[in-house]
């Protein structure tokens, strides 16, 4: 593919997600059998392809999993249906209604809990999993912020307090974040090309807790 029809389908598609946005448009899909709808304004977990890669490597069962920046729900539902206790945070009101909302087309059992990042919980959880928003700035297309820290640091910090084992989460090759994550060695279970950048998705190990 030649870079101009690469920047042509990157403006088509910001285009797409604009007038949907604008339009107040809402979107749904159906992806392993979960049906769900994102919400405008909410992280579109399909567009994005971070979500999917994640959910393709997430082999966890009965476990106590928290999942931070839930977004739509659609990986805490996957990963109740894989038979798993799940808790899930989120930060945007719209989000965690749109969660919600969608927990209950699937008949899961989601405990969505509106707060910044893991605060008030207590855990202990198995498992973190977290597709953190991995830009700064306007490239940072689920908009709320996670903090002036860099997500993963924060990720590992709560992940240590909320005595977890193992984190998923993911990074792209241009995160400005991407360093911070790779320094902690994780595994690289897999990795999304595309056209500018790769997405990695990564597992980490906590020992010692
Ligand atoms: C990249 S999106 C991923 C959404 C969903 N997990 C997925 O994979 O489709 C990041 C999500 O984290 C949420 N978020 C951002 N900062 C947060 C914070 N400090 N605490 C909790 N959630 C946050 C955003 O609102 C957004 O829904």
């Amino acid at each position: 593919m030649k870079s101009s029809d690469i920047m042509f389908l990157g403006y088509a598609l910001a285009l797409y997600l604009k007038l949907t946005e604008k339009l107040r448009i809402t979107r749904k899909y159906r992806v392993n059998d979960i049906d769900i709808i994102v919400l405008p304004g909410v992280f579109d977990p399909v567009i994005s392809k971070s979500t999917i890669a994640l959910m393709r490597n997430l082999d966890v069962k009965g476990s106590r999993v928290l999942e931070i920046g839930c977004g739509t729900g659609l990986l805490s539902i996957f990963l109740e249906k894989l038979g798993n206790y799940v808790v899930a945070t989120e930060i945007d009101k719209r989000a965690a209604r749109c969660a919600l909302i969608n927990i209950q087309r699937n008949r899961a059992h989601v405990d969505v809990i509106l707060t910044d990042f893991a605060r008030g919980l207590k855990g202990p959880f198995d498992v973190i999993v977290c597709n953190p928003p991995y830009f700064k700035g306007p490239e940072n297309l689920s908009r709320a912020i996670f903090s002036r820290m860099s997500p993963y640091l924060r990720i590992m910090k709560e992940a240590r307090r909320l005595r977890a084992k193992k984190i998923y989460t993911t990074v792209s090759t241009r995160s400005q974040y991407f360093k911070d994550i790779m320094a902690f060695s994780p595994r690289v279970l897999d990795k999304v090309k595309l056209p500018m950048e790769k997405i990695y998705v990564l597992e980490s190990e906590l020992k010692g807790h």
